[in-house]
């Protein structure tokens, strides 16, 4: 059976772009309900400037006070040397820096050219080596909503860079596809490439389901032989420096169509739906995820009676 290995990024990734303060309080509940799901990691939060996301402006109340269990991984966003210094005070299992692949997502969100930040997270990636295992995030690597395409070659060009700094520095890239503009066919031709090139990384895959595209791109990825993926509960989520964008691919969604189809994701399905149902009411509104609200598969309901009634006229031949 694969094992395919989940990333929850709800409480980074789906809080951020959350318009009311979510309390520290209930941050720290949920981190801790999501640690006894079985995910292999969890982005509790990043270290970003807080006027720039107001909503993770706790961030070292709730790396402190969150509940660590044995085999899962804390991780957190880190956008430059200032965010790195603040993430191993706070102890975290790994640093997720990020970079967009498009110039203009890059400037909007970062608000530096690529190369500076690919000059900036080549220092922080020095000044953190050997303390804390490192992960690249490459945001818009299948198009951007004010460039549009993002070539291939351009974000195998800046994947190569990160992996050339060595593996001992980088263990790991996460392609992702900020605002849900991968398609399937796309998916296959850029795991392809990556699974050829980069070996000796741990590979993940981010999608949005901004278009409705994100479980077939899940799936997509996982025929190419990705088995890491990031999710985020409900389907929360969004870059606030992207025009339109949605939700995350729900966790629970395509951890249960994984589960559905025999792959072994770790998780407690149960448990994690009853999170997921708890999520409509600490964030205000309804959350896309489906599985929570339709019930799993094999979650059968009581036929109606008169079903009862038929079946039995059917066997004295009546029907
Ligand atoms: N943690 C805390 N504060 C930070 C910080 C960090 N990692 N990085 C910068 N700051 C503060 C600075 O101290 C400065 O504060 P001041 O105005 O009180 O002096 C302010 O933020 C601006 O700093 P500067 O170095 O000029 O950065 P900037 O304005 O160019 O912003 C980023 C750069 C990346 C720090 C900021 O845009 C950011 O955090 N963006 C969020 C990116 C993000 O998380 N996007 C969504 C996920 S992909
Ligand atoms: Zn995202």
């Amino acid at each position: 059976m694969t094992r395919i290995y989940f990333n929850e990024v709800a409480t980074r990734d789906g809080f951020q772009i959350e318009p009311n303060f979510i309390p520290t309080d209930t941050k720290v509940a949920l981190v801790d309900a999501l640690s006894q799901c079985g995910y292999a990691k969890i982005e509790v939060t990043s270290f970003t400037s807080p006027k720039a996301i107001p909503m993770l402006r706790d961030a070292e109340e709730v790396m402190g006070r969150i509940r660590r269990r044995p085999g899962v991984e804390y991780t957190v966003l880190v956008p430059n040397l200032r965010g790195a210094e603040r993430a191993l005070e706070s102890r975290a299992d790994e640093l997720n820096l990020v970079m967009s692949t498009s110039e203009t997502h890059n400037l909007a969100n970062l608000r530096m050219t690529r190369e500076r930040s690919f000059a900036a997270l080549e220092g922080v990636i020095r000044h953190v080596a050997g303390r804390t295992p490192i992960n690249v995030s490459l945001s818009t690597c299948f198009g951007c909503p004010m460039e549009g395409e993002v070539p291939q070659d351009e974000v195998l060009r800046f994947a190569r860079r990160f992996a050339e700094l060595g593996e001992d520095r980088v263990r790991g890239l996460t392609i992702c596809d900020t605002t849900g503009m991968a398609h399937p066919a796309q998916v296959a031709r850029m795991v392809a490439a990556l699974q050829k090139e980069f070996t000796a990384l741990q590979l993940t895959l981010h999608f949005h389901n901004t278009r409705g595209m994100g479980l077939a791109n899940v799936l997509a990825a996982v025929q190419g032989g990705i088995t890491r993926f990031d999710g985020s509960l409900g389907g929360l989520g969004g870059c606030p420096y992207a025009p339109g964008a949605s939700g995350n691919i729900s966790s629970e969604d395509a951890i249960h169509m994984l589960d559905a189809m025999g792959y072994d994701t770790g998780i407690d399905i149960p448990r994690l739906l009853d999170i997921a149902r708890q999520l409509p009411e600490i964030v205000g509104h309804e959350v896309p995820g489906q599985v929570a609200k339709a019930g799993r598969i094999t979650d059968l309901h009581p036929a109606p009676a008169y079903v009862a009634e038929l079946r039995a006229r059917a066997a004295e031949g009546g029907a």
